[in-house]
């Protein structure tokens, strides 16, 4: 998301039952129109009287967060990254038949992880493993090495390049699987968006040559 204040709830790409019943519609709807809604609604508001953040991107606030002032600091850190995290979450589902990485990401699934049942278990790994709230991660690094990470609330993997994220939240699952977070993982896996992610590491591709050089 590349854009600065004031910031908007992006529509959901798809209706609402799309992705049933691997995530049905209440958990769609309470998920993307409640949750999401309010961090952009809360970064808002707590931006409103900050003219001097105006500017500032998305990526910007949840990278910078500790030079905001005192009185926001913490509420921009936990907000920007709600807005960050749930925009790259949406974007990554898609209501079609599993598909598989496809392109130089295919080639980097490869070569990091062996293949996508490895990388698999590697994210569930951390989804399961993150202690309370928080999100597990595909990222890649400067020079297109890919890693699982998790982070905890609503932080970022930043300035890692985030390709793909998984909502460990009990808000993400517990209308539908309760407390049953692997049994979530795995449907959430057979609605990833690999075409759109595989495209993603492309477009990163370009970035990559921005990096700074050791
Ligand atoms: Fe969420």
């Amino acid at each position: 998301m590349e854009a600065h204040y004031p910031f908007t709830l992006p529509p959901l790409p798809f209706a609402y039952d799309a992705l049933a019943p691997e995530l049905n519609e209440k958990t769609m709807l309470f998920h993307h129109d409640k949750h999401f809604a309010a961090y952009v609604d809360n970064l808002n508001k707590l931006l409103e009287g900050h003219p001097e953040y105006h500017t500032w991107s998305l990526e910007k606030l949840c990278q910078d967060w500790p030079e905001l002032t005192e009185d926001i600091r913490q509420g921009v850190r936990n907000n920007a990254g709600g807005v960050y995290n749930h925009d790259l979450y949406f974007k990554t589902l898609a209501p079609t038949p599993a598909s598989t990485p496809s392109g130089a990401l295919a080639n980097a699934v490869a070569r990091d992880f062996g293949d996508v049942v490895a990388l698999k278990s590697a994210m569930k790994a951390a989804a399961l493993g993150q202690f309370g709230s928080g999100w597990a991660w595909l990222v890649s690094d400067c020079d297109g090495r890919l890693s699982i990470q998790k982070t905890p609330n609503q932080d970022t993997p930043l300035p890692l390049f985030p390709l793909l994220c998984c909502d460990v939240w009990e808000h993400a699952y517990y209308l539908q699987y309760q407390n049953r977070r692997a049994d979530y993982f795995d449907a959430w896996w057979l609605l990833v968006d690999w075409p759109r992610v595989s495209q993603t590491y492309a477009e990163h591709a370009a970035s990559r040559s921005r990096c700074p050089q050791p």
